[in-house]
């Protein structure tokens, strides 16, 4: 029985993907690296710097200290981004389900990579919805790893088969089901497909429908 659900943040509750995404296509063009949309697909709930050397490739050679700057500048951006962002930038459907869950009765974590994810869920409005958070602080291993998500689980005082995380990313749909968690995939089949549960969003979902849809899939 499913008592905790594990939220990604970027690209699940909020559309800071595209944010992410417009950062990353700025350094790459001030440094003359080739990059668009659907290369950033792969970089979906991937780390801050596992997404850089993704974007640098084999295209160039870069010191230490010229990857830490990259990051730092690309972060500047980011941030400066989502200085506006308020609760109007909550995607569909995410607060009903946060407010459901927790009529429910089932918990609630973040399983978000970025080290910005408690900023963005306070301008969001949603931090005090939140059991638990585990974020780009909280583990050594990026998804796809489990490590991410067994840390949210273990906040919760949950068993991973008792825990299901929403993602929209590839990377983190393989590390929920690498933790033994239920997965609901958010996007098309060829990105989130290895999920259980493959919803367009949230927008409009129950808690109930999850809930059939996953007994669907068990069988
Ligand atoms: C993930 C995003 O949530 O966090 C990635 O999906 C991002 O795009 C990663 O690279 C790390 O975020 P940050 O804010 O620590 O650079
Ligand atoms: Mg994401």
């Amino acid at each position: 029985e499913i008592r905790g659900f594990i939220f990604d943040l970027d690209g699940v509750l909020t559309d800071t993907a595209e944010y992410h995404y417009r950062a990353w296509q700025r350094l790459a063009d001030e440094e003359g690296l080739p990059f668009n949309r659907e290369a950033n697909e792969a970089l979906r709930g991937v780390s801050r710097r596992a997404s850089l050397l993704l974007i640098i490739g084999n295209h160039r050679q870069y010191s230490e200290e010229q990857i830490q700057e990259m990051m730092e500048r690309k972060n500047r951006y980011y941030v400066d981004s989502i200085e506006n962002i308020s609760a109007s930038d909550l995607l569909p459907g995410a607060l009903n389900l946060l407010d459901e869950l927790r009529q429910a009765g089932i918990k609630i974590a973040l399983g978000s990579a970025s080290k910005n994810a408690r900023t963005v869920i306070e301008k969001l409005g949603i931090a005090d919805r939140m059991d638990a958070i585990a974020d780009g602080y909280s583990v050594e291993n990026p998804k796809p790893a489990p490590d991410l998500f067994l840390f949210a689980a273990k906040e919760l005082g949950l068993e991973p088969a008792q825990c299901l995380v929403v993602e929209d990313a590839a990377s983190g749909v393989e590390a929920a089901l690498a933790g033994g968690m239920w997965a609901v995939g958010l996007g098309t089949e060829s990105r989130v497909g290895a999920a259980h549960v493959v919803l367009p969003s949230l927008e409009g979902v129950h808690w109930e429908d999850i809930k059939a849809k996953l007994n669907d899939a068990a069988k």
